[in-house]
């Protein structure tokens, strides 16, 4: 079965007005597109708990700091839905650039604090972007719940935020990163790698988990975050953007593990760009008592 591709909030707001009168529930998975299997897992889960599904798709290019990953970034609709059809989910929201920003458009969603590190820092008006569009995207689909990957964690608890500071009814659900077979984090930029940087990239995962696992043994992290570079470097990486150690909810910089410490990193191979992050073992289990805590 072919998946119903809709272009306009007209369309998009009379059916999702029909599941609501007839009391069912929506769960949304907002995607940029070129699909993998980490996205068709976060469309499994939201099949399993939601009485209809929308899976969207928009490159937004308000998230996109360098106009060269824009123009880069894969556009690959006709067989996104393709890879969609097995699953049957209710539509797909594939709205233009004009129809999600029409002329006038003004208005932006910030999230201040969460948004000043890691990928915030070194992409000016990321995070900006991002809190806009998934605003809209909760208001266009009415989805009661929304799935978003653990891979980018720090959007994760950006969205988490902003839908709890702007009382959007929209429980956010994060979901376990999906991996290659040795260990890369699936993400629609790993297509751009070269045949060498592929086979490098998964270096950044088993740095990680070493260096989790390490941390877990009583490790000194600043020795252990040197080491862990030194070693990215000498697998092929180019650069190092982040190598971070940083509480899962404020993500504030942390110099040794404590409850809900995560490994965090980007770095550039082979001119693209891939991030990983990790949860220290160990750390996660102890509870918090922080009172910023954001709902899981
Ligand atoms: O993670 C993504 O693909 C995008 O950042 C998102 C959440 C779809 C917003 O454009």
């Amino acid at each position: 079965m072919t998946t119903p591709i809709l272009r306009s909030l007209t369309e998009l707001r009379t059916l999702t007005r029909a599941w609501r009168l007839a009391g069912q529930s929506i769960g949304v998975v907002p995607t940029m597109g070129a699909l993998h299997d980490g996205h068709l897992s976060l469309a499994e889960r939201a099949k399993a708990e939601c009485d209809r599904v929308i899976v969207t798709i928009f490159v937004n290019p308000k998230q996109f700091n360098n106009p060269d990953d824009l123009a880069k970034y894969p556009r690959t609709e006709e067989s996104d839905a393709v890879k969609l059809a097995p699953l049957a989910v209710d539509a797909i929201w594939a709205p233009s650039g004009d129809q999600m920003y029409p002329a006038g458009f003004a208005t932006t969603v910030s999230v201040a604090g969460l948004t000043d590190v890691l990928c915030g820092a070194h992409r000016p008006g990321h995070f900006d972007g991002v809190a806009t569009v998934v605003t809209k995207l909760f208001l266009q689909t009415q989805a009661d719940r929304a799935y978003f990957g653990e891979k980018d964690f720090q959007q994760l608890q950006v969205v988490r935020r902003m839908a709890l500071d702007l009382d959007i009814p929209t429980h956010v659900v994060g979901c376990a990163t999906v991996r290659e077979a040795d260990g890369l984090a699936m993400s629609s930029r790993n297509l751009r790698l070269q045949p060498q940087a592929r086979v490098a990239a998964a270096t950044l995962y088993r740095v990680l988990s070493d260096a989790a696992g390490q941390l877990e043994q009583g490790a000194d992290w600043t020795a252990l975050r040197e080491a862990a570079a030194d070693r990215l470097l000498a697998t092929g990486f180019d650069e190092i953007e982040y190598l971070d150690l940083r509480a899962t909810d404020d993500l504030r910089a942390l110099t040794a593990p404590e409850a809900g410490a995560r490994l965090f990193a980007a770095c550039w191979i082979g001119g693209v760009r891939l991030i990983d992050n990790l949860p220290v073992p160990g750390q996660a289990l102890r509870k918090r008592t922080d009172p910023v805590r954001l709902s899981a």
